[in-house]
């Protein structure tokens, strides 16, 4: 049996430890031969292939990333794509797809399947946001970057008394800016799932300034003010039709320093987010999903995601999977806000 492996979307830490994972049981336990497919879906859609054999992934368990490359190619936007891909696979006789990636990379695994090629999803984002798994690797590591600069935008924040406003990643789930927010004990946290009031985040700056404090403002990209719309780095979609997201820190500390006369600074994490090494707790989940992945292929259970539920991994149907966007609950954003001010 010849299995194929690819990683789409936006990298992510952890990436690699799922492809050691594919290779290492897929090889060693099935005896089966494993062809890396690269950049994204343009790799199957190409031919851009790397052999994957248990020296190629010796020592990448550790390392950000991924070896195989990315892209956002959206084979269902390319004239003849699917044939082309189906062409590609059979050419190299891969038997069944591994497609690890968030809700664009799974969506086309999903219609994939549907076609008739047998794919299982590996679910992966920093942004934590794919539905029917209650976290996907990638975003541990993210929200420990974000909460490591909090930490130490705090101490300047504090010498300067200014405001320090944190735009992190986050198209459509604050699930970044919720989680860095109170682990860094932000005092007033901003996502895409609820606009916000300037003058509320005026009045809370003032009331930390009151005290004493600098205070911490986390927002996520895709956070609206009333009223408002998202803030476009570039008008540019890419294949999947999404626009680049930016600028609202900017704005806001902008808005802040002009309200209460305090300086105030905005910093951009940015991809700083997805870079390096994955925590642990990533790793370990990034393994796990790699080895449910291979047992989904060997079982011929196709068309569906392996999930974590609990601490259990599950199986769940693309379908269900790609479905709606996991955001953040108001419920859970209503607990931060007992720290905000
Ligand atoms: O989907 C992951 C993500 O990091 C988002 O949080 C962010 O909006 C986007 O990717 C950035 O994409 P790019 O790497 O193409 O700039």
């Amino acid at each position: 049996m010849r299995i194929g492996v690819l990683t789409g979307g936006g990298d992510c830490p952890g990436l690699n430890a799922v492809i050691r994972a594919v290779v290492r049981k897929g090889v060693e336990v099935h005896g089966w031969d494993v062809l890396g497919f690269r950049n994204g879906w343009r790799g199957p859609l190409e031919g851009l292939t790397k052999q994957l054999g248990l020296d190629e992934v010796e020592d990448i368990l550790t390392r950000g990333g991924t070896i195989l490359g990315s892209s956002r190619t959206n084979p269902y936007r390319v004239e003849g794509g699917v044939d082309k891909l189906k062409a590609v696979l059979a050419e190299h006789g891969v038997d069944a797809l591994v497609a690890i990636g968030g809700e664009d990379t799974l969506g086309v695994a999903k219609r994939l399947n549907e076609d008739g090629v047998p794919v299982v999803g590996v679910p992966k984002t920093i942004d934590n946001d794919l539905g029917a798994t209650d976290y996907t690797f990638g975003f541990d590591t993210a929200v420990h970057i974000a909460t490591e600069a909090i930490d130490r935008l705090r101490t300047t924040a504090e010498s300067h008394h200014r405001a320090l406003v944190i735009e992190v990643m986050g198209r459509h789930a604050g699930w970044i800016a919720l989680h860095s927010g109170v682990a860094g004990g932000a005092n007033v946290i901003l996502v895409p799932e609820r606009p916000f009031s300037v003058d509320k985040v005026v009045q809370w700056v003032r009331r930390r300034f009151e005290r004493q404090y600098a205070p911490i403002i986390v927002v996520a990209e895709g956070a609206v003010p009333d009223g408002g719309t998202e803030m476009l780095h570039s008008g540019e979609k890419d294949a999947f039709g999404h626009v680049r997201l930016g600028g609202v820190g900017t704005w806001l500390a902008e808005e802040i320093a002009e309200r209460t006369g305090k300086e105030s600074r905005a910093v951009v994490l940015g991809h700083v987010q997805r870079g390096g090494t994955p925590t642990a707790y990533d790793r370990v989940l990034a393994t796990r999903f790699g080895l449910h992945a291979v047992d989904a292929v060997h079982d011929g259970d196709f068309g569906v995601m392996v999930a974590l539920r609990g601490t259990d991994i599950v199986r769940v149907r693309l379908a269900e999977a790609t479905s709606a966007l996991k955001t953040v609950p108001l419920e859970r954003y209503a607990e931060a806000e007992v720290f905000f001010g």
